[in-house]
């Protein structure tokens, strides 16, 4: 496994250069995405007049969601690493319109709380399994919580149980240049989570009690457009960056080759029906001494 500093720094790139596929697609993850945060809503049930912290908010659709949640009284505050997933997310929900609704560029890692901290409750999405260091990234949600604040999130469990997501990788990689470098053992990447006792380990080891982690398994149904579905999941995955340097005879093979590695998944004449298997995972800080106490040992 790669040191910290190398990890993290491969995080920022990795972002900085994906970035863009999001920005395309926000609107398409918002509406095929939903049921990949649905079970942390749950998990969390934002209350009304609440401030709720969304962790890796990328275009900032779920934190429009919680912010919608909280109601005029609350407050929604979404942090992204991404600068430019950040600010599309500023376009997309302009203050003027959603006044309740704030977003702020930061490495979750790397700072000692979000700003605007303390939160009652802290969301994220599919976010936690992709951070350098976890239990960095976790402790800083944890201290930017108060006194029995919550964490609600959802992670990918392992490839088995969300077999299209490499299907996208796996089909454009031999239409595109190089590939950034895919991750070995724990190191951060779509299946980082994969095993619930990491998962624990973290969230104890960043001073969070009440750990639950639940299976959960949802559906994504997209449109029966094999083109614009292959594009969208190249252009989110690690080949997007490559893909978007590419001409287009290659971005056309790269949408083919996906295409038919995602044919088991479609229904003509009525979509996509890609199955994920997620761990809905909550969490509290101590309700007395709160996001802020230091962690034994
Ligand atoms: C898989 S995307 C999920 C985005 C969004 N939550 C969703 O479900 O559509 C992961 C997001 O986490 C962000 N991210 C990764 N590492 C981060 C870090 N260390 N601090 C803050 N954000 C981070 C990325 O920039 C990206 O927007």
């Amino acid at each position: 496994m790669a040191d910290t500093a190398t990890l993290r720094a491969r995080n920022f790139a990795f972002w900085t250069q994906t970035a863009p596929g999001w920005v395309r697609h926000a609107d398409r993850q918002d509406e095929i995405g939903r049921p990949l945060g649905a079970a942390a809503m749950d998990g969390l049930r934002p209350r009304p007049g609440e401030r709720i912290l969304d962790v890796g908010c990328g275009c900032g659709g779920t934190t429009a969601e919680l912010a919608a949640a909280v109601g005029a009284g609350g407050e929604a505050v979404g942090v992204d690493l991404a600068e430019s997933m950040v600010t599309a997310a500023r376009e997309r929900f302009p203050r003027e319109r959603h006044p309740r609704l704030r977003f702020v560029t930061a490495d979750i890692e790397t700072i000692d709380a979000v700003p605007g901290a303390p939160f009652d409750a802290a969301f994220s999405r599919m976010t936690l399994m992709l951070l350098a260091d976890p239990v960095a990234g976790c402790t800083t949600i944890r201290r930017s919580l108060r006194p029995g604040g919550r964490l609600a999130a959802t992670v990918f469990r392992d490839g088995g149980a969300n077999p299209w997501l490499a299907a996208a990788m796996l089909g454009a990689a031999p239409h595109v240049r190089s590939l950034p470098p895919l991750p070995i053992g724990d190191e951060p990447g779509p299946f980082a989570f994969a095993d619930p006792a990491r998962v624990k380990r973290v969230l104890a080891a960043a001073g969070f009690g009440a750990i639950a982690i639940q299976p959960h398994e949802v559906t994504l149904d997209a449109p029966d457009e094999p083109g614009t579905v292959a594009e969208w999941l190249i252009e989110v995955g690690p080949a997007g960056a490559a893909y978007r340097a590419t001409a287009p005879s290659g971005q056309a093979s790269a949408r083919s080759s996906v295409a038919r590695l995602l044919a088991r998944y479609r229904t003509p004449g009525a979509g996509y029906h890609l199955p994920a298997g997620l761990w809905q995972i909550t969490a509290a800080t101590d309700p007395v001494r709160g996001g802020r106490r230091r962690r034994a040992g």
